[in-house]
């Protein structure tokens, strides 16, 4: 399969978690008034998803700049007595353009199965969101030689009909790399994201090859440029690095570079 990371622009999103109260808006806007600045990183995309209370309040103080606001998780009905729950529809009213749907942390704490993410996946796509979907193995996983068993399956059983370049993203994040300041080596994460972009392939036609594959677990500043090297790697999905504004734009740099 052919490498597509020349043909795909990537993109840089940053997943803040259950990290930031009003104040971390700061962090938001220092990040967007890098973006504005002449030809920083103009190749690349950039999101922050901030936790559901500030989406909206980050979607106000970024309006007309490059950097989009994503949301984390949602609901599959777009209403009703789901105490607690929040639509795809809502984050889309509320600013978002994207919605993160099977995180492994979701996955675990929650008892998220592909059918799941599938079924929030195609909520995003009813509210015209893009859904970035996440897959990864364990560490176990990973020892027992099953990781591509394991991503097909998830990929398989996580992306629903009418997925394209425009209303998906897919995030490689292996579960063991996630918050441990582990990474893969880059043959592995080559390995596994050709396969993901052969499986994109077949599974939905000429348009998986240019939905964009993000790499996520301990993304740094000082492995950005590296991972981002990596053939069909089209970008980061960045957890605690993204927290901090000097460091997120520092891998939005080395992402543009
Ligand atoms: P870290 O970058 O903190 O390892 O988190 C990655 C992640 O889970 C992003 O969704």
């Amino acid at each position: 399969m052919a490498a597509s990371t020349s043909r795909v622009r990537p993109l840089v999103a940053g997943n803040w978690k259950m990290n930031g109260l009003s104040a971390a808006l700061a962090e938001g806007r220092q990040v967007r008034d890098r973006l504005q600045e002449a030809g920083f990183a103009a190749g690349v995309d950039v999101m922050i998803c901030p936790p559901a209370t500030l989406v909206a309040a980050l979607a106000r103080e970024v309006a007309g700049s490059r950097l989009r606001v994503g949301a984390q998780d949602c609901h599959p009905a777009p209403s009703g007595a789901h105490t607690g729950d929040i639509a795809a529809e809502m984050h889309k009213d509320a600013g978002a353009t994207a919605v993160i749907v099977g995180h492994s942390e979701r996955r675990a704490e929650h008892g998220e199965r592909d059918r799941d993410v599938k079924a929030k996946a195609l909520a995003a796509h009813r509210a015209r969101l893009t859904a970035i979907v996440c897959i990864g193995e364990t560490a176990g996983e990973r020892r027992a030689g099953l990781t591509l068993q394991v991503v097909a399956r998830q990929l398989a059983a996580s992306l629903p009909e009418g997925a394209d370049a425009e209303n998906t993203i897919v995030a490689y994040e292996p579960i063991w790399a996630i918050g441990t300041g582990l990474t893969p080596s880059l043959q592995d994460v080559a390995d596994v994201h050709g396969f993901l972009r052969g499986t994109l392939v077949e599974q939905v036609g000429s348009a998986g090859d240019r939905i964009r594959l993000l790499y996520g677990g301990s993304v740094k500043p000082d492995n950005a440029r590296s991972l981002m090297g990596v053939s069909d790697v089209n970008g980061a999905l960045v957890g605690g690095a993204s927290l901090k504004a000097t460091d997120f734009i520092a891998i939005i740099a080395a992402c543009g570079a």
